[in-house]
């Protein structure tokens, strides 16, 4: 599971009259419905509530720009600026080469919407903001234990029949809950996990990776760079803002903080020494654990660097220091 070949040299000046680079080619898996593949690293569009004008013009050139780095998975949920994020995501695509149509575009249906009189209009709402007649993915976003999976899957299987949804999966299932959701489906199978995992945060990830192998579930891993920590942020005594400590308690609390900057430092010396990219050890220990990285990035240059990073394969042994040293395992 390697990028094929280097990706572009990231480029951070605005030149409007050179052409776009050749995109990167990220490896993709079969999907084991549908006829898309699945690219291993993807762009995440939660955005976290930022969404006045100026940060929605930068959103959309951060998509831009990794459309034409060669990034063909677009992450996004109804929930994710109360829509906002889909629509971006649709208008950026519509304006690609080619109206984007090669790209696996993803979204969820809020945990709010579990009911079987919900879903339909929650993705025909969906569909309408990314201006697409089917989706490729539509995962639930979380599952809600009052409504019951007996309810939702049918619903969803139904829209999967009428071709309006490529394929079905889920997001922060436990296996419990996977089987569950498999049991309630005829004539489709779910094909994607997506759960929270990186170096700092392994559990929700470790605990699904086995049983997906076994089915053919592509794990996709969100918050791969531990919101930005994985690749360098706050190592230099600059605070968490609010926003991410309120999302990553356990990583950023005050009790903990300092333990995990200590790591985090640890594993910067480690790619020093190796003489690699922080982020290319973050992503790739996913990759070699079997996840698929979809990393959130608020503007153009952030994806140039995680691009250029996913370019860069550490080797096995520096991935295996790296995690020890997550562990806490020091040297
Ligand atoms: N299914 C779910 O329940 C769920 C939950 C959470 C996320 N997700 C999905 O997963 C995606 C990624 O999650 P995440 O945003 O938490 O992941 P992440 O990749 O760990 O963190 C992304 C943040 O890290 C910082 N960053 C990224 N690249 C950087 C770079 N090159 N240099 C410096 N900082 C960099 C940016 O922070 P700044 O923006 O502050 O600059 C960016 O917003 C989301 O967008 C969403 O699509 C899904």
């Amino acid at each position: 599971m390697t990028a094929k070949r280097a990706a572009p040299k990231p480029s951070r000046k605005k030149r409007p009259t050179t052409p776009a680079p050749a995109p990167a080619s990220i490896e993709a898996v079969p999907l084991a419905v549908g006829t898309k593949s699945h690219p291993l690293l993807g762009l995440g569009l939660w955005g976290l509530g930022r969404w006045s004008a100026e940060d929605e013009a930068r959103t959309k050139a951060t998509i831009a720009r990794a459309y034409e780095l060669g990034i063909r998975w677009f992450d996004t949920a109804e929930v994710y600026g109360a829509g906002r994020s889909e629509r971006l995501v649709g208008d950026v695509l519509r304006r690609a080469s080619g109206g984007g149509g090669e790209a696996l575009v993803v979204t969820k249906l809020s945990w709010e919407h579990l009911r079987a009189s919900q879903v339909r209009a929650s993705l025909v709402r969906s569909l309408d903001r990314l201006a697409r007649g089917s989706v490729d993915i539509y995962l639930v976003h979380a599952p809600d234990d009052r409504v019951p999976l007996a309810e939702t899957m049918p619903a969803l299987e139904a829209l999967w029949k009428e071709g309006r949804i490529g394929a079905i999966g889920v997001s922060n299932f436990s296996v419990a809950q996977m089987e569950e959701a498999a049991r309630h489906l005829k004539e489709t199978r779910l094909v994607v996990n997506q759960v929270r995992y990186n170096l700092f945060d392994r559990e929700d990830g470790e605990a699904v990776v086995p049983y997906c192998r076994e089915h053919g579930i592509v794990v996709e891993a969100y918050t791969p760079l531990a919101r930005g920590l994985l690749h360098g942020r706050y190592l230099d005594g600059r605070q968490p803002p609010a926003e991410v400590r309120q999302f990553a308690q356990d990583l950023f609390g005050a009790s903990t903080l300092p333990e995990i900057v200590a790591r985090a430092r640890e594993l910067r010396r480690l790619a020093e020494e190796a003489e690699v990219p922080l982020p290319s050890i973050a992503l790739h220990w996913l990759r070699s654990r079997g996840a698929a990285p979809v990393f959130g990035a608020s503007r153009p240059a952030q994806v140039e660097e995680n691009v250029a990073a996913w370019a860069v394969r550490p080797p096995e042994d520096v991935l295996a220091r790296a995690e020890a040293i997550a562990r806490g395992e020091r040297a």
